[in-house]
C-alpha cells in the first residue's frame, strides 16, 4: 500500500514505478484526506509493505502528508502461520521524496510522526527529480530536467530493489548542507509566512479551461460567472496550479511571468489511468 502526494507529477511518477516494480497499489493522499476521517484504518497483508511518495516543500514533508500520517491506524493480517510480517508485527515501510535538490531532514520529521503512530521508517531515501518551484528560483533547463529524469530512472530501480528485499536501516536520503537548520527553522518560516493564496493572481491570457480548479488537491479554486479562478484559503503550496495552466495565466507575486513551468511528463496519462481505477 503506496501513500502519494504530488503537486506537479514528479512524485505520483516515482510512486507509480515502485508500485510497478512490487505489484503493489498508489493511493492519493489528497483523495483520502477529502474524506475527512479522523482516523484512517488499514489492515494490511502479511508482507505488504507501506510506502509514502512526496515532494519536500521547504526541507520538510507537505503539511498534507503529516496530517495524514498523523491519523494512521495500520494493522497487519497474521499470516496462515499465524504470525505477522517484520519486527514485531509491524508492516516494512519506506518513505521517498521527490525534492528539486535536497531533502534537509525531511525524512527525520516523517520518521517521527510515524514513530508516534507506532511504525519504525524502514527505508528512506530521496529522489533528485525536476524543479517545480520558482518562486525565488527558476523551473531547470531543458537540459538538466532531462538529466535528472534520466538518472531518477536508475535510482528507482535500485530503490525498488532495496524495497523489494525489505531491507531495513536503509537511509538513501540527500540532507544537503545544513540540514537541521533549514528543516527546524526555515521550514516553520515558510509554513507561517510562505503558504498562502493570498499572492496568487490570474492575467488576461486565462482561458476558463477549468484545469486548476479540478487538480487543486484542497480543492481551493474555485471558477467564477466570469470563468475566471479565484482562491479561497487553504493552500499546500503544491504550485500544481501555477505549473499545470496551459497558458501560463496563473502568477504569484510578481515576476512569475518570466519564469519557466514545469510538469513531468507522464502526468497527464498517469492521471487518466488512475480514473479508469476508480471507475473500473
Ligand atoms: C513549496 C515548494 C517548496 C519546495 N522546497 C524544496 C526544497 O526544500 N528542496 C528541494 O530540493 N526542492 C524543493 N522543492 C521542489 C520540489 O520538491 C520538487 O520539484 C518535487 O519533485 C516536486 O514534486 P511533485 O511534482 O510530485 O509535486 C519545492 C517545491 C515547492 C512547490
Ligand atoms: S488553468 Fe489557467 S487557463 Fe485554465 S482556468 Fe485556470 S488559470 Fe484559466
Ligand atoms: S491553490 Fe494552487 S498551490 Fe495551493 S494547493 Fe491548490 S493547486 Fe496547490
Amino acid at each position: 500500500m503506496i501513500f502519494y502526494f504530488t503537486g506537479t507529477g514528479n512524485s505520483l511518477y516515482a510512486a507509480s514505478r515502485i508500485a510497478e516494480d512490487q505489484g503493489d497499489r498508489i493511493f492519493s493522499i489528497a483523495k483520502l484526506m477529502d474524506l475527512k476521517k479522523d482516523v484512517y484504518h488499514y489492515e494490511l497483508e502479511k508482507d505488504e509493505l507501506l510506502g509514502f511518495v512526496f515532494p519536500v516543500f521547504a526541507w520538510a514533508p507537505p503539511k498534507i502528508v503529516l496530517d495524514f500520517a498523523e491519523k494512521l491506524e495500520i494493522s497487519t493480517k497474521p499470516g496462515t502461520d499465524g504470525k505477522s510480517e517484520g519486527v514485531g508485527g509491524k508492516p516494512y515501510v519506506f518513505s521517498l521524496c521527490t525534492c528539486g535538490d535536497e531533502e534537509g531532514r525531511t525524512s527525520q520529521v516523517l520518521r517521527k510522526v510515524l514513530a508516534k503512530r507506532g511504525l519504525d521508517l524502514d527505508g528512506a531515501f530521496s529522489l533528485r527529480m525536476p524543479n517545480n518551484y520558482i518562486i525565488g528560483f527558476d523551473v531547470d533547463s531543458k537540459e538538466v530536467a532531462a538529466g535528472k529524469l534520466k538518472a531518477a530512472e536508475l535510482l528507482l530501480s535500485e530503490i525498488g530493489k532495496a524495497i523489494g528485499r525489505r531491507q531495513r536501516g536503509i537511509d538513501l536520503t540527500i540532507p544537503g548542507k545544513f540540514p537541521g537548520l533549514k528543516t527546524a527553522l526555515i521550514n516553520p518560516m515558510f509554513n507561517r509566512f510562505a503558504v498562502s493564496t493570498k499572492s496568487f493572481h490570474v492575467d488576461d491570457t486565462c482561458t476558463g479551461c477549468g484545469i486548476c480548479e479540478r487538480i487543486c488537491p484542497v480543492h481551493t479554486i474555485t471558477i467564477t460567472g466570469d470563468e475566471k479562478p479565484v482562491w479561497g484559503k487553504d493552500c499546500t503550496q503544491c504550485l500544481g496550479c501555477v505549473n499545470r495552466c496551459p497558458v501560463r495565466a496563473i502568477q504569484m507575486g510578481k515576476g512569475t511571468d518570466r519564469k519557466g513551468r514545469y510538469c513531468h511528463p507522464d502526468l497527464d496519462r498517469l492521471e487518466r489511468q488512475l480514473d479508469d481505477q476508480v471507475t473500473e
